[in-house]
């Protein structure tokens, strides 16, 4: 078998990065798409024709972005064996944050009791997971930290417009985490590629709330504090940009994806994944899915795919992971990790 290409070990004075706890979180409450059906013109027969989702998870009123993450946080440290004061640095990744400021990491900072901590957010939608991981990872690399908490959070039922059959039976609520350490020995993050198109961005917006638009009685009244999107278009950017940063990532490793053990795209849309997988040559036994449980959770869905998949031991020490992205932006990503 021919040699993987380490990029990253292959720098003398960087540290390898990997992930050595992972964690997620899910509301209690699932919407149906028999509800959806008594809320708008829908059917269950076309929502998992058209997207493979069968449910998804909607936080309770009181329940939060940070109330997520936090949960999310709780079990990821627990799989890494580290407690909240060993934590450096929390990056979350979220376009539902609980408020425009401050950012949701200094909420969750605050409820898991990080104190050594500092936070920030990073804002690429439902690329965010692997923007942070990539960002974060660097710090540990560079040995600024030695411990940093990555989180992917999103209450997207807070966003969606309930009248809006095109968008509402597509998302999703929950939080997926992940512990970034360096492991000696050990390989983990081999690469990341991101990318992005701003020419693109009114094909995924949230228009309202930011200082392009600032809140009135009149942007409220046109549903503009709700996203919007172009189903057609997103999703053919979506494959497009999930097949060329995946394929991208696999030869900077110099490896196919026959190597790869589980491939955990984001779970936007069941056509999506087949399309990405078919194009990218990957069988069903390596395709992660569990957008039928959960639909589109953004920055939280590849975070809560990847901790299902080693719960469920589809992924063991040693294996190699693809993980790849796209999302409002336009934004898109990649990440190989050898576990
Ligand atoms: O996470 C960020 C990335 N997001 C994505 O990647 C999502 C990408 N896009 C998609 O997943 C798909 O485009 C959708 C699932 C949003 C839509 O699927 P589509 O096959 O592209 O459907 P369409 O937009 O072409 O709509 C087909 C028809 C339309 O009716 P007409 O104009 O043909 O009469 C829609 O009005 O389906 C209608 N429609 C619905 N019908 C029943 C749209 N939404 C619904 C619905 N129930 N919920």
């Amino acid at each position: 078998m021919a040699p993987i290409r380490h990029p990253r070990s292959s720098r003398p004075h960087l540290r390898t990065v990997s992930i050595t706890g992972v964690g997620s979180y899910v509301p209690a409450r699932i919407l149906t798409n028999a509800e959806l059906e008594k809320m708008v013109e829908t059917s269950d027969e076309w929502i998992r024709s058209r997207t493979g989702i069968r449910e998804r998870r909607i936080a309770a009123p009181h329940e939060t972005a940070s109330d997520l993450a936090y949960e999310a946080a709780q079990r990821a440290l627990a799989s890494a064996g580290i407690t909240a004061d060993q934590i450096d640095l929390i990056v979350v990744a979220t376009i539902t944050p609980d408020m425009q400021f401050p950012s949701t990491a200094c909420l969750v900072q605050h409820k898991l009791g990080a104190t050594r901590a500092a936070a920030f957010d990073v804002g690429a939608a439902c690329s965010g997971f692997v923007y942070a991981l990539d960002i974060a990872s660097h710090f540990v690399a560079s040995h600024t930290y030695d411990t940093v908490l990555v989180i992917g959070t999103e209450k997207m039922s807070s966003v969606v417009d309930w009248t809006d059959r095109n968008t509402c039976v597509l998302f999703g609520d929950g939080a997926g985490a992940a512990v970034l350490q360096n492991r000696p020995n050990a390989h983990g993050l081999l690469t990341t590629c991101l990318g992005s198109d701003g020419a693109k961005a009114s094909l995924l917006e949230l228009p309202g709330g930011g200082s392009a638009c600032p809140a009135t009685a009149d942007t409220v009244a046109q549903r503009l504090h709700f996203l919007r999107m172009d189903g057609k278009e997103t999703f053919k950017n979506a494959v497009n940009a999930m097949v060329s940063a995946a394929n991208e990532a696999l030869s900077r490793c110099e490896i196919g994806i026959e190597r790869i053990k589980c491939v955990i795209p984001h779970q936007a849309n069941q056509r999506i994944l087949n399309a990405v997988a078919e194009r990218l040559g990957a069988s069903d036994d390596q395709l992660f899915v569990n957008v039928d449980r959960y639909g589109n959770t953004s920055a939280a869905s590849v975070a809560i795919a990847l901790d299902e998949a080693v719960r469920e031991g589809r992924i063991q020490r040693g294996d190699l992971v693809l993980l790849v992205v796209f999302g409002a932006g336009l934004t898109w990503g990649a990440a190989v990790i050898e576990w």
